[in-house]
Formats: structure tokens, sequence, C-alpha cells
């Protein structure tokens, strides 16, 4: 097994989470024997400073020429006045599109040993499993026209039937591998858009009859996520609704830093963790990397077809979970053994030989 891997560590804390992401696939490339190549390259502020461009061509190239992109987080407070198009976030959003991947894959689960984590309550979190599917490439992210001046500013949400179509069957073919129900949010009360994305999606449904499908407005969404989180199994969104809801589930997870995302649907899978840059604790050693390193275990998924390698790395993070091992947004008292970014990276590591190993002991009896 070989695969070309670009590492883009990004702005703020996505270095620190990323090295680690990049360390446990080193780790399961070591035990199974896989040939892994890592190459790094710069996107976002970092490489606004030193190449003038979020991302410059020579970054999209190397992109381009590997089987998966792991990215970190990318935007600092520097370049907070920008015009959006040089601004760092510029530089992600043209890399989704350049990649194709309109699938954005957002797991919110609660783990048992941190439901208490959360500042809901723990019988409300514990045992919800959400996966959120956003659109990627469409609304009013990408939406033309487009326009700001001094006066007033507009932008244009826009979807076709296929952009809907095409998100709608990765939700569903997903929920055919959990819980086989499917939420589709919209704002159909008010917007058009919605109105085509709630009949298209509709239509899709019937060519998945084990799948029962049901459609909450957005704003409905919002609360039940929150209230009930456990009446959700995949949630199907648009672009920006997804944006916002995801955020929102991380509450369920206990921190935005538990996140993962996968990207598919185009050539070459995007991953990357939910929670951003965090300018305000970047280089101090306490960011939390299990989102960064759920963001590897699902590109084994979806872009390495290892289906195995996945879940030993999923299964080490419940591990060092299970031991009480903590960064420090996820801590919550004297019995949590508190860790730094890389103490937790190389718990894991160690977990995954575990993992891999008791795999194979099994196998050899
Ligand atoms: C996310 C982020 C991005 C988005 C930003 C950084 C452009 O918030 O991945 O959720 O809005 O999609
Ligand atoms: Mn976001």
């Amino acid at each position: 097994m070989k695969m070309r891997i670009t590492v883009l560590p990004g702005d703020g804390i996505g270095p620190e989470v990323t090295a680690e992401a990049v360390r446990v696939l080193q780790t399961v490339a070591v035990i199974q024997g896989f040939r892994f190549e890592f190459e790094e390259h710069l996107i976002g502020a970092a490489a606004i400073k030193t190449l003038g461009s979020p991302l410059p061509r020579k970054t999209l190239d190397a992109c381009l020429a590997s089987n998966a992109v792991l990215l970190g987080a990318v935007g600092s407070p520097e370049c907070d006045n920008l015009p959006a198009q040089q601004r760092p976030e510029a530089g992600l959003l043209l890399l989704r599109r350049a990649l194709g991947g309109y699938a954005n894959l957002r797991p919110a689960i609660s783990y048992p040993t941190i439901s208490d984590c959360s500042p809901l309550r723990s019988d409300i979190v514990k045992g919800a499993d959400i996966l959120i599917v956003r659109e990627l490439l469409g609304g009013l992210y990408f939406g033309e026209p487009r326009g700001l001046t001094d006066r007033n500013a507009f932008n244009t949400m826009r979807y076709s039937v296929e952009e809907i179509e095409r998100v709608a069957r990765v939700a569903f073919e997903a929920a055919l591998k959990r819980q086989q129900k499917v939420t589709s949010v919209d704002k159909a009360n008010v917007l058009e858009t919605s109105q085509l994305w709630r009949q298209t999606v509709a239509r899709v449904a019937l060519d998945y009859p084990a799948v029962a499908l049901d459609h909450v407005y957005v704003d409905a969404c919002a609360m039940h996520l929150v209230t009930n989180p456990k009446r959700f199994d995949v949630i199907l969104t648009e672009n920006l609704f997804g944006d916002i809801l995801s955020d929102e589930a991380a509450v369920i997870t206990g921190s935005l830093g538990m996140l993962a995302s996968a990207t598919v649907g185009g050539e070459i899978g995007l991953y990357e963790p939910v929670h951003g840059s965090a300018p305000d604790i970047a280089g101090r050693g306490i960011a939390n990397p299990f989102g960064a390193i759920a963001s590897a275990a699902m590109m084994l998924r979806h872009s390495g077809q290892l289906e195995q390698e996945a879940r030993d790395i999923e299964q080490a993070i419940q591990l060092v979970l299970e031991a009480g091992y903590r960064t420090r947004d996820i801590a919550r008292d004297e019995s949590d053994q508190l860790a730094t970014t890389t103490e937790i990276g190389q718990l894991v590591m160690e977990a995954v030989a575990e993992v891999a190993d008791l795999r194979h002991a099994y196998h050899a009896v």
C-alpha cells in the first residue's frame, strides 16, 4: 500500500495538530508495512506571508498530484482587514473547489468517557452519534454574482438539482451503513433554494427505501441538536447551514477540538479538523489533536480504503480517553491526566500499536 499525502499545516494551531496526525499515520505505516509519503506545503496566512498568496501554485500542484490532502487550519487575526479574496480562508475555498469534493462528512460523537465535558447534561448527549453531511461547493460560499460596495453588499444562494442529488446520495449511502435515517435540513418555508433542496432530496430518497427521511427547518434543527441530539443519525444540509450546525454539534462531543472531517466526492479527498486556527492558544502545546488525528483516520478510510486501520486509530483515540488523558479543553477535575498536544499524539501512537498487535494476535489464534 502506497499513498502520497500532501500535508498543509496552515495557521495557528494547525501545525501542532497536523504534526501529531502525521506521527500517528507514520506509526500505522510502520506497523502495516505501508508506504506513506508526506510532502508539506504552505496555505493560508503562512503562505500569504512567505509567498504572497493564500493558495500558492506550488501548493495546489502538490495537492493535485497526491492521493489525499491533510490540512490543519487556516485563518489569522493579522489578515482580518484584507478583502475576502486575499484572506487565508480564500485559499481553503479555492483548494476545496480545485479538489472537487462536494460532500463534507463531519461526525459528531459523544464518547462515553467525556460525555460530562459537554456543557449539556450528560443524559442528553450520552449516546449521541451524528454524521453531518455538509454540501461543500455550492450555496452562498460560491454563488455568483456577489459583491461589496461602500453602500451595499450581496451574495447569491444558488443550487442546481445535480448539486443537490450528488450530495444527497452520499448522505443516503452513509445512512445505509449506520442507523438508516436521514434528516434533511433546509429553510423551505422561506427560501426557493430550500424548496428545490427538499423536492430533490425526497426524490433521491425513493432509491433508498431502507432509509427513513425526515425534513427539518434549520432553526428547529439548531434547537433539536442541543435538546435531543439522539434523534439524529445523518444530517444532510447545504453549505452555510452545515458550517453553522457542525460547530453547534461540537458542543455534544465536549469540545470543537474533537471534531474531524472528510471531504469526498472529488478525485482527491481533503481531510481537516473542524476547529480552525485558534490563534489565542497557538504555539503553547495545549491544542487538542484528537480532531486532526480522527481526520487522519477518515483519510485512511475514504482515500486509502483502509477501513481496519482507520478503526484502529479510532479505537486508539477511545483508549487514550478512557485512560483519562485530556488536553485542557476536555479536562474536568484532578482525576484527569492533563496532557500536552505531543503527549496525546504519543499516547495515540502507542495505543495504535497496541490495538494492531491485539488484532494480529487474535488472527493468529
Ligand atoms: C469550516 C471553516 C471554513 C468554512 C472557513 C475557514 C472558510 O469554518 O471548515 O467549517 O466556513 O467552511
Ligand atoms: Mn466552520
